[in-house]
């Protein structure tokens, strides 16, 4: 089966998805001052700027995984990043995540830049099964997900402790009879 090598650009109205590079680190950087994203990505870890540089730069290497920035379409400024990860070649499956920019969110950038990750993995690799988590207190990433054909399929309770609280990860997926009928 082929692998995640190839490092597409993907041109859409809104967005352009392209590979992430050294010079985003700055951007990447910036993007993870931002509680609220931390909330909604579950994200308890403190990234150092070196960790961020690396991570960055290296992205171009990995052959088991695809991380894009989402980038304006009509700038070229980063407005997210979006990973395609936790490859599984024998089932066919892999894992999806996506993080917008405060800036750019409710703008039609997450669902867009979803639809074409979803769009290539489906129509470049014999992928079957793309799945993802995602907090129950958060119904905006959910509507996002459902109107993209993902599906619920399970929970898993508590498996969040965050402030304090427990909170439910709800786990989704789309596979690709899915993708060819929707
Ligand atoms: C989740 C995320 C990717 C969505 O991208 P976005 O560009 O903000 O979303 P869009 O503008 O494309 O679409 C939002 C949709 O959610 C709907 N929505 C917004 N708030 C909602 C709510 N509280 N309940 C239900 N639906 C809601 C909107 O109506 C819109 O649907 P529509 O286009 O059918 O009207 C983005 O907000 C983000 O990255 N947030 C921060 C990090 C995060 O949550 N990542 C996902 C972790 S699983």
């Amino acid at each position: 089966m082929g692998s995640f090598a190839d490092k597409p650009t993907i041109r859409g109205t809104l967005v352009t998805l392209r590979p992430i590079v050294a010079a985003d680190a700055d951007a990447m950087f910036a993007g993870l001052d931002d509680p609220e994203a931390k909330r909604l990505t579950g994200t308890h870890r403190e990234f150092t700027r070196e960790v961020i540089e690396q991570w960055a730069a290296s992205r171009i290497e990995q052959d088991d995984r695809l991380d894009l920035a989402i980038t304006d379409a009509h700038t070229g400024a980063w407005a997210g990043e979006l990973a395609i990860n936790d490859w599984d070649p024998d089932n066919r499956s892999c894992g999806i995540r996506i993080a917008v920019d405060a800036a750019y969110r409710d703008r039609g950038v997450g669902t867009e830049a979803m639809r074409l990750a979803i769009d290539y993995v489906f129509e470049s690799l014999p992928i079957h099964r793309l799945s993802l988590e995602v907090f129950s207190f958060n119904p905006r990433a959910i509507a996002v997900y459902r109107k993209l054909g993902f599906m619920q399929e399970g929970v898993l309770r508590d498996a969040l402790l965050w402030d304090g609280e427990f909170h439910d990860t709800i786990l989704m997926s789309i596979l690709r009879p899915d993708w060819e009928t929707r």
